[in-house]
């Protein structure tokens, strides 16, 4: 492809995606339903083999962009992100364009001394005077990490020996907490078996009470207690574990204390609601991904770590010598899961550059206020159940009209949820609670307005009424 073509072809692309932000991102328009994979299949040509021309090119990118869900629409509320960000987006292009690896400071100058000021500004939040951090490839990694740093901790040898014939560790999180946490005790093997899984309250947060006497029961097995994640921000329920609390607990037995802030871990930037991780700074590591709450393209996850020292260590191994050539100390390919990674830093940077902290704050402010109005309009409902209570974004609700039987209202709500993707063009996840499957709505658009949460529940209640009719 000459020169020429390139610049052509991708101004043409430029001009295909800002067509498609202007249609179907906002408020206009809703978002795709789920194409079937067999209409897909159909529609589209998956195979590969042949080759193609540049306007046919043209004709896959418009598939593509068609049949996406169209996650930056206002009625996107299924997952924990939700939005576009016209700065995030930027980075991202930049990146593509620019295609370096943050492994060494000469691929990277920039992006370099750019992750080192952000990872310094939140280790800054978070109370880590020497903290030190990286940015890994989103939440599940941040966590992995963070359990390997622990098992490093307690055990050093386990670097070069691995954890044969050793005292067995054994690491503790709670039963709301997210499902990296257990792929991680494999990954780093320590093990499924060696993870207990604490009882939640009836507010989703992990009972200290098992906490502390599964603690006691570990060590008069002879076993170690050496690893706690707490979680700030639960992806259902939206919880935040008593970190103070923990934190103590954690002190008085020598456990390393890990901090899932993935979803959570924006409050950090509000003094009106940072109290809900209070005790933060008692915590070792601690994991947040700006594409969650921020709405930063994925992945922008990074884990701190109270002491910086120990991120090399587990990193470091022979054969390095062809990569690194700095002085040990600006190449982060060092302290990093891997060789080759993304610049993942641009997006956020250059976001929180054009808002600065306050407006940072302002909007994660609005998005709790979001919440309340959620909250209230669930509340005020005749045929809506909340579970309570609500700390961050999370609403989390069942509809049980009278004229459905209990047994039913599981299944009664997975219908309303689909006729609202397919009727309304509004996307809403569901989960189980318990036994309850409830609607999760989470407010983490930062576009949305109440209007819109006016309309969602307006055309949750229409659907229901349809259905019932
Ligand atoms: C609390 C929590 N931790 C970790 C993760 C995993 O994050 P990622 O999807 O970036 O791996 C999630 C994802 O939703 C989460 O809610």
């Amino acid at each position: 492809m000459n020169k020429q073509t390139k610049i052509d072809f991708i101004d043409l692309v430029h001009s295909i995606i800002s067509n498609f932000i202007d249609e179907n991102y906002g408020d206009i328009k809703s978002i795709s339903s789920v194409p079937d994979p067999d209409t897909l299949s159909k529609e589209i040509d998956f195979t590969l083999g042949n080759k193609h021309s540049l306007d046919q090119m043209k004709g896959f990118i418009h598939q593509y962009l068609d049949y996406s869900i169209k996650t930056g629409n206002i009625h996107f509320y299924n997952q924990l992100f939700s939005g576009f960000s016209t700065l995030g987006y930027t980075g991202d292009a930049i990146v593509a364009a620019t295609n370096a690896s943050m492994y060494t400071y000469e691929m990277s100058p920039v992006a370099t001394l750019m992750e080192n000021e952000l990872i310094k500004k939140m280790c800054q939040l978070i109370g880590y005077d020497n903290g030190g951090g990286t940015f890994v490839t989103g939440g599940s990694n941040g966590n992995f990490l963070a359990l390997l740093a622990a098992r490093h901790k307690q055990n050093p040898d386990s670097k070069i020996e691995g954890l044969f014939n050793q005292r067995r560790l054994v690491g503790f999180v709670s039963k709301d907490s997210h499902y990296s946490m257990l792929k991680a005790a494999n990954q780093s093997g320590i093990g499924l078996n060696n993870i207990i899984q604490i009882p939640v309250d009836s507010d989703g947060k992990m009972r200290l009470d098992y906490l502390e006497s599964n603690i006691e029961k570990v060590k008069s097995k002879d076993d170690i207690p050496f690893f706690v994640a707490a979680t700030a921000g639960t992806t259902v329920r939206g919880a935040y574990d008593s970190i103070n609390e923990i934190g103590d607990l954690c002190e008085y037995h020598n456990i390393w204390l890990h901090i899932d802030g993935s979803w959570g871990g924006g409050v950090l930037f509000s003094s009106k609601h940072q109290h809900l991780m209070s005790g933060l700074e008692k915590s070792d590591s601690f994991t947040w991904c700006a594409h969650k709450i921020l709405g930063v393209p994925i992945i922008c996850s990074m884990t701190m770590l109270k002491d910086k020292t120990i991120l090399k260590t587990i990193n470091e191994v022979s054969g390095t010598d062809y990569l690194f050539h700095d002085d040990g100390h600006m190449d982060l390919g060092r302290l990093s899961l891997q060789c080759g990674r993304r610049v993942d830093v641009l997006k956020l940077w250059l976001f929180w550059k054009y808002y600065g902290d306050s407006d940072l704050e302002k909007q994660i402010d609005r998005l709790f206020d979001l919440a309340s109005y959620a909250k209230k309009k669930v509340v005020d409902s005749p045929i809506l159940g909340l579970v309570p209570p609500v700390e961050f974004l999370n609403i989390c609700f069942q509809i049980k009209p009278k004229n459905i039987p209990d047994e039913n209202l599981n299944s009664f709500n997975i219908l309303v949820r689909n006729q609202l993707i397919k009727e309304k063009g509004i996307m809403v996840n569901y989960a189980k609670i318990g036994e309850n499957t409830c609607i999760r709505l989470i407010t983490t658009n930062l576009d949305l307005q109440k209007t819109h949460i006016d309309l969602f529940f307006e055309s949750l209640h229409a659907v229901v009424d349809e259905l019932l009719s």
